[in-house]
């Protein structure tokens, strides 16, 4: 297992830019088995939970197929994606896809609306909480599925989906993804209430108009979709990504520094631009970025998190690992996933100052980080230690890399391209 090795203390200078988004584009690839042909995906990132979905679209039948190639300007597509969902031959993700990403039940939704059956594992639980997915077998009932589970796997079945009113108990990113994409080709109106309003839903919406969908409303909270006979196949470009924008903007905040992070959605990122400008940072718009100058050291902020627009659960552990240095005490509440917090005990190794009860933690600012090895369980815990490792004195060795892989693109040589002292040691533990 790769590790990453961070010279801490280093102030962060220059521009960087930010790859498409990991959960824009998970979803809008799914979106590719609603229709024959093939569809092509842009400024897809080169990440492992992509490869993972390629796999899983690979061993329905898909042909998918990876054009890479490095942008040379704004407006080139840096990596292409094509995903040939003309012959489905098993419609089921099998469990061993499904164990190493969970957003692989978002082809539960497609495949039952498309091909009237799907087999999916269930997801089982997480290193984040529980994460069940009630609600989008629920709202799949709703549009008439016949759901079963045996064995581990969910079955739907259905002969065509019919339109329904689906009430979410509580907004849900990929069940509200799932449902868009069923009632796509559903028979008459669906309209979905409570959504989810994430920037990655009104992607998919704009994906899914952009199929022949007729589908109003993705990005707030109803969203209405009069279903049609037949979609086609997709063309549609990623939009960056807003939670590697906000961990760039901690780690410049951390570190200290003057960074430009070309591509940041601003629009997408107000929550977190609000938070780090309380903390003392300056932000301002710049060309299509952001340009972050960091205060000499943060001061203290209290945050909770909350479905979009509010502060993103995604960025909770980044921010929280600015806050360690903080001048005062700051108050952290995690109000999305029950497990969230599993940064603190390796924070607390690089001496940081941090106590939990339950959904909150109360960091008290502490002068320095000291560098330690350290890892975690999972994608955004791993990144906050990286951004603490930028700011610690000494060597931190960030391990376990294989959770930054899923979801950050070349992390280590966009920080390097900032004058960051990092580098990758290959196969330690
Ligand atoms: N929930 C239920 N029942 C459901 C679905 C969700 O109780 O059927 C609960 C969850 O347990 C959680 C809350 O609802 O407490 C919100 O979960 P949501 O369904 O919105 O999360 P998700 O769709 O599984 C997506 C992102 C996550 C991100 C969350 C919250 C993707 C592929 N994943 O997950 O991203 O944290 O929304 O914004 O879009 C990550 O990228 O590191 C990541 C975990």
């Amino acid at each position: 297992m790769d590790s990453i090795v961070i010279q801490g203390g280093k102030p962060l200078a220059g521009e960087v830019t930010v790859s498409g988004s990991k959960n824009a584009a998970l979803p809008m690839i799914c979106a590719a088995l609603l229709a024959p042909g093939r569809s092509s995906f842009y400024d897809v990132p080169d990440l492992a939970d992509i490869r993972t979905l390629g796999r899983l679209l690979s061993h329905m039948g898909a042909r998918v197929q990876r054009a890479d190639g490095a942008r040379r300007g704004p407006t080139e597509h840096a990596h292409t994606l094509h995903v040939d969902a003309s012959e489905i031959g098993r419609p089921e993700a099998p469990y061993e896809l499904v164990k190493t990403m969970r957003a692989s039940v978002l082809v539960l939704g497609p495949l039952v609306a498309r091909f009237g059956r799907a087999r999916v594992s269930l997801p089982g639980g997480c290193a984040i909480g529980a994460r069940p997915i009630d609600q989008h077998l629920k709202g799949l009932a709703a549009l008439g599925a016949n759901i079963e589970l045996a064995h581990g796997y969910v079955e739907a079945t259905a002969k065509r989906l019919k339109g329904a009113r689906v009430i979410f108990d509580l907004p849900t990113v990929t069940g509200t993804e799932n449902l868009m994409m069923a009632a796509a080709l559903a028979e008459g109106c669906t309209t979905l209430e409570n959504c989810a309003r994430e920037p990655e839903i009104e992607a998919l919406g704009r994906t899914l108009s952009g199929m022949g969908a007729e589908i109003s409303g993705a990005g707030t909270s109803v969203i209405t979709i009069i279903g049609v006979e037949q979609l086609q196949a997709a063309d549609a470009t990623v939009v960056p990504d807003r939670i590697e924008a906000g961990t760039l903007l901690c780690a410049a905040v951390a570190a200290g520094g003057d960074v430009l992070v070309r591509r940041a959605p601003a629009a997408h990122l107000e929550a977190a631009i609000a938070k780090l400008r309380e903390a003392g940072a300056s932000i301002s718009p710049e060309g299509d970025g952001l340009r972050v100058r960091a205060p000499s050291r943060p001061e203290a902020v209290d945050l909770i998190t909350a479905p979009f627009p509010g502060f993103p659960t995604d960025l909770q552990a980044q921010l929280m690992a600015c806050l360690c240095v903080a001048r005062g005490a700051s108050r952290v509440v995690e109000t999305i996933f029950e497990n969230r917090f599993m940064h603190v005990q390796e924070l607390l190794r690089m001496g940081a100052d941090i106590t939990v009860d339950g959904h909150t933690a109360v960091v008290r600012g502490v002068e320095r980080l000291e560098g330690a090895q350290v890892m975690a369980t999972d994608l955004r815990a791993s990144a906050s230690l990286v951004v603490a490792g930028l700011r610690a004195e000494g060597d931190t060795t960030v391990g376990r890399v294989y959770h930054l892989d899923r979801g950050y693109e070349s992390l280590e040589s966009k920080l390097t391209g900032l004058g960051a002292r990092i580098r990758r040691v290959r196969g330690s533990a």
